[in-house]
C-alpha cells in the first residue's frame, strides 16, 4: 500500500473472529462440514409478529427515507415499556433513550463522547474485546481491572480503587453482568457497589447488558434500577441475543438526558439513523411475550446439557451456574495451549470453538462455547472429538 494508514489502524489488530471466520468459510467452501460453536450468533428465529411487522412496514411508501437521528418515537416508547416490564425501570422515551445500530457501536460513541487522549478507562481483564480496542484507538489509557476468579468473577473493587488513584483523569468503567465470557450472573449487590464506586471516584459507569434474559436464574436486573445510578451510569442493551436479531443491528443506550444528548451530538455526525421497517419490527419484537422468552430459554437449556457433555469429553471444568449465551470452561492441565487445541479441533475435527485468550490474557487456560447451534450438532461435535 502506497498510502500509510493512521497510527490507530496500524496499532489495531483485526477482530479475532473476523480472521477466524474467514478460515471457517474457506473450510466450508472446500466442502468440510464445520460445526461452529465459537460465535454467539443466534440461529433461532425472531418472533413471527416481528417478521410480519418488517414486511408490512417495508411495503409503506413512507418507509424508505431518512429517519430521525433518535429513532422513531414508537421504537423509543417500546424500549421504555420493555424496561418497565422487564426491569421495573421507568425511562422517559423522549429524553432517556437513544436507539443504536447494535450496542457495539454504542461502545465507540460513548468512548468518543467521554474520552480525551490519555484519559484512563477501566476495562475488565476478561471481557468483550471492543471496550479495549476502541479505547486504544482513541489513545486512552487502558487499565485492566482484575476479576476475582474464585469469587464468581466479580470485580476486585480495591484493586480498581488503586488503579483510579494512580491514574489522573479516569473517566469510564466498563461493566458487563451477566458477564461475557465467564457467564457470571448479575447481582443487585454488585450493581450497588458499582454505583457507589462510580460516585466515589467520579467516573462514568458504562454497563453493557445484552445477556440479562438468556438463561437467567433470577429476574433480570438493569443497573439503572439501583438508587443513584442515573447520575453516574448509562446502560447499553440490544435485541441481538434476547430477541434472536443479531443481524438486524438494533440496540440502544439508556440513561439520563445529559448523557444521551452528549452521545447524540457525536452519533448524529456519524450515521443517519436506521431503516424504518427494522425499527417498526423491533418495536413489535420488544412486545414478545414472557412465554416467547421462556421457550427460547428452554431450547438453550437443552443445548447447555449437550455442551456440558462436550466439555466433559475435553476434560474441561466449568461452573454449572452460568448465564448468557456461552459456557466458559477451564482446560485440563494436559492441554499445553488453547490456540493449538482450537486449531486442532478446527482443522482435524471441523469443530470451531473460541479460545479464552481473545477476551484477555487471563483467559489463556480457558475456552468459550456458544449455545447457538442445535443440540444434535453439539452432540455430533462431541462424537467427533471422542472419535
Ligand atoms: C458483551 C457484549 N457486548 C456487546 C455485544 C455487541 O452486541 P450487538 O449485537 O448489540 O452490537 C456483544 C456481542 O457479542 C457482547 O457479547
Amino acid at each position: 500500500m502506497i498510502i500509510p494508514v493512521a497510527h490507530r489502524a496500524d496499532q489495531t489488530q483485526e477482530y479475532y473472529f473476523s480472521v477466524k471466520l474467514a478460515e471457517v468459510r474457506t473450510l466450508l467452501a472446500a466442502g468440510h462440514d464445520v460445526i461452529n460453536i465459537g460465535i454467539g450468533n443466534p440461529d433461532l428465529m425472531p418472533s413471527d409478529s416481528t417478521i410480519d411487522a418488517l414486511m408490512a412496514s417495508a411495503r409503506q411508501p413512507s418507509a424508505h427515507g431518512y429517519q430521525p437521528y433518535k429513532g422513531t418515537p414508537g421504537l423509543r416508547q417500546a424500549i421504555a415499556r420493555f424496561y418497565q416490564h422487564t426491569y421495573g425501570v421507568t425511562l422517559n422515551a423522549d429524553t432517556e433513550l437513544l436507539p443504536l445500530i447494535g450496542s457495539k457501536e454504542g461502545i465507540t460513541h460513548l468512548s468518543l463522547t467521554f474520552l480525551n487522549e490519555g484519559d484512563g478507562v477501566l476495562v475488565p481483564e476478561l471481557g468483550y474485546p471492543a471496550y479495549r480496542a476502541v479505547s486504544h484507538m482513541l489513545g486512552a489509557n487502558v487499565l485492566e481491572y482484575p476479576l476475582r476468579e474464585y469469587h464468581g468473577w466479580q470485580p476486585d473493587w480495591s484493586a480498581m480503587a488503586d488503579l483510579v488513584a494512580a491514574t489522573p483523569h479516569t473517566k469510564i468503567i466498563w461493566l458487563n453482568y451477566p458477564h461475557m465470557p465467564t457467564g457470571a450472573p448479575a447481582t443487585r449487590e454488585l450493581f450497588e457497589q458499582a454505583v457507589r464506586f462510580a460516585h466515589d471516584h467520579r467516573v462514568l459507569l458504562c454497563h453493557d447488558n445484552p445477556y440479562s434474559l438468556i438463561l437467567n436464574k433470577k429476574p433480570p436486573i438493569s443497573l439503572l434500577s439501583v438508587d443513584g445510578a442515573r447520575e453516574v451510569a448509562v446502560e447499553l442493551n440490544s435485541l441481538s441475543k434476547s430477541h434472536n436479531m443479531a443481524g438486524w443491528r438494533i440496540g440502544w443506550l439508556a440513561g439520563a438526558k445529559p448523557y444521551i444528548d452528549a452521545v447524540l451530538t457525536i452519533k448524529s455526525n456519524v450515521d443517519s439513523g436506521q431503516f424504518k421497517p427494522l425499527m417498526d419490527a423491533a418495536t413489535e419484537a420488544l412486545g414478545n411475550s414472557d412465554d416467547w422468552h421462556r421457550e427460547r430459554n428452554a431450547v438453550y437449556q437443552g443445548r447447555l446439557d449437550a455442551v456440558h457433555a462436550l466439555l466433559d469429553a475435553l476434560g474441561c471444568t466449568y461452573s454449572p451456574d452460568q448465564e448468557g449465551l456461552f459456557i466458559w470452561a477451564r482446560l485440563p492441565d494436559s492441554v499445553a495451549s488453547a490456540e493449538d487445541l482450537v486449531n486442532e479441533l478446527l482443522y482435524q475435527k471441523h469443530v470451531f470453538i473460541a479460545p479464552g485468550f481473545i477476551f484477555g490474557p487471563k483467559g489463556e487456560r480457558y475456552i468459550r462455547i456458544s449455545l447457538c447451534v442445535p443440540k444434535e450438532r453439539i452432540q455430533e461435535a462431541t462424537q467427533r472429538i471422542q472419535a
